[in-house]
């Protein structure tokens, strides 16, 4: 298994690979949620034709974002922090291989079997029995190389970062196989081994854990690692931390039954769900303090560094749908909030706030470093994606906010005689000119990745022919 110990380097190949392709799928995953936007506003793009409708490009959409997009970008930086704070090449070439090019077999299979409506129906989980094998297979592999690794580290000490990273890795296998126990009847289709209300508190359990241990502590991986790196300072308190990583962990899995309020679940497990989410606050804001605190007594990099702009917007939004959450939790408000725009505003705020930030953010702190050079092609550039960024994600945030609150104050608003006050047709005519500003913030966003890739393109011409660099001393600093 060990074909790269022997040697002094570390396998920034598969970085390198992992690295490129989160700008790759985060660019086409944006371009569909684009297309997907504009179909909201303008219905005839779905041409009368079934692989163009929306029904179907938005699992695309969410998939391509959040395990393409997201999960290249998991993998990319995972495996280059386990081996920088290690001390440790990768335990095997070719299981890093297998996970990479595993990994864009799932993305490349869920690309063609979304549109065709090759589906199970579970959001977050719609892909056909035979990938999911393949993602078992894939992730298997992916925990061997990163514990297998963690077990071979030439330090005592595990960095914290790898606490969170080691987490999503075991919570993810979990969530994965439970939910997607299935019976097949053929090669395409399959029926869930849970029915009724026991299958929807297994999806929820799932699809709020899907946030919290991928969406969430994975990405915290990169900030406790990224934000002290590239601030050049150590992690505000090292305690907090680690009370972060155990109050986070054993408070979400008990939070999912908020996904399902005034649902035929019990309602204790709704009032549960609601309490367990209120208590996720804490270590929630806990955790994005000591990212941000980090900067203590570099405060003025937050002018001239764009990436830790990045870094540390990234943090804020991370501070703000954590807030939001726990109040969509509680039941009177999810009475409001639920089936309107209001919850994609909070997806939004935190998969393109949160997630993209902090992961574009890292991805243009370490691809220059895998390339053996000491930054991007051009920082101007990073400024310039990171405005386009924030101007696009508020848009889009706000009008969906807007839009949300006033469906639901809408839709529940009574004439005194007890009819509804308002037909859905006014709620949508009210909803309109949001979708249209949701559009060009999407727009916006789309410019900004646009930018990346010209400057990741730039910076590997920029490399010509990539070193491997030396697995640094156990005294050094992280490379
Ligand atoms: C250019 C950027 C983006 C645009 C324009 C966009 C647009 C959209 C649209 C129009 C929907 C469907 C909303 C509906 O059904 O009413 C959606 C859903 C969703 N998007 Fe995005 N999106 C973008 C980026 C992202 C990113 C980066 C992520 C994750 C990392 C993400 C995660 C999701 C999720 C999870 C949903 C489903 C929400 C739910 O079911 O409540 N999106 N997006
Ligand atoms: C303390 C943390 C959080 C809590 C308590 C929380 C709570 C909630 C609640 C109550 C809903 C609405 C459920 C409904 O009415 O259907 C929701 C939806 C959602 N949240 Fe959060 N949230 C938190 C953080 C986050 C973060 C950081 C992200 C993204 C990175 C996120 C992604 C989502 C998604 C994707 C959905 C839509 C699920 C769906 O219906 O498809 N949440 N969340």
């Amino acid at each position: 298994m060990s074909s790269g110990a022997q040697t002094e380097t570390y396998n920034d190949k598969v970085v390198r690979q992992f690295a490129v392709m989160t700008v790759v799928w985060g660019v086409v995953g944006m371009l569909v949620g684009v297309f997907i936007a504009a179909q909201m506003y303008w219905p005839a793009l779905n041409f009368d034709t079934s692989w163009l409708s929306f029904g179907r490009l938005r699992p695309l959409h969410t998939n391509a974002v959040i395990f393409a997009f997201g999960g290249c970008g998991l993998f990319a930086t995972s495996l280059y922090v386990v081996q920088r704070t290690c001390h440790v090449r990768l335990i095997s070439d070719r299981l890093a291989a297998f996970v990479f090019w595993g990994w864009q077999a799932v993305i490349v299979l869920a690309a063609i079997t979304l549109p065709l409506g090759l589906t199970q129906s579970k959001e977050y989980a719609e892909l056909i029995w035979p990938i999911d094998l393949l993602i078992t297979a894939v992730w298997v592999a992916y925990a061997w190389l990163f514990f297998g690794t963690i077990a071979k580290r030439r330090v005592k000490h595990i960095f914290v970062a790898n606490w969170f990273y080691g987490s999503y890795v075991i919570a993810v296998a979990l969530l994965h196989i439970v939910n997607n126990l299935a019976i097949p009847t053929d090669l395409l289709h399959s029926y869930p081994v849970y029915a009724g209300a026991v299958d929807a508190m297994a999806q929820w359990w799932y699809g709020h854990n899907a946030v919290g241990f991928f969406l969430t502590t994975g990405f915290l991986g990169m900030m406790y690692y990224f934000v002290p790196r590239q601030a050049g300072r150590p992690i505000y308190s090292y305690r907090l931390s680690i009370v972060h990583f155990w109050a986070l962990i054993a408070v979400y899995m008990w939070a999912g039954p908020h996904h399902l309020q005034y649902t035929a679940i019990p309602d204790w497990a709704q009032s549960l769900g609601m309490v367990f989410s209120l208590i996720l606050l804490a270590p929630s804001w806990g955790g994005a303090i000591n990212g941000i605190m980090t900067l203590s007594g570099a405060w003025h990099k937050l002018r001239t560094d764009p990436i830790i702009k990045f870094l540390i917007v990234a943090i804020s939004f991370y501070m703000m749908s954590t807030f939001e959450g726990p109040m969509m939790s509680i039941k009177t408000v999810n009475a409001l909030s639920h089936y309107t725009d209001w919850t994609i505003g909070h997806v939004h705020s935190g998969a393109l706030g949160w997630v993209a930030m902090i992961t574009i953010g890292s991805i243009y702190a370490l691809i220059p470093r895998v390339l053996g050079l000491k930054e991007m092609a051009s920082m101007k550039m990073i400024d310039q994606h990171f405005w386009l960024h924030t101007v696009g994600v508020v848009l889009y945030i706000v009008a969906m906010w807007i839009a949300g609150i006033q469906q639901g104050l809408m839709a529940r608003a009574t004439n005194p005689d007890g009819t509804l006050a308002y037909a859905w047709i006014e709620i949508l005519e009210f909803n309109y000119p949001f979708y249209l500003v949701r559009f060009l913030g999407g727009v916006l966003i789309v410019a900004g990745m646009a930018l990346m890739c010209i400057n990741v393109w730039r910076t590997f011409r920029l490399a010509k022919a990539p070193a491997e660099s030396p697995v640094l001393p156990v005294a050094g600093a992280h490379a």
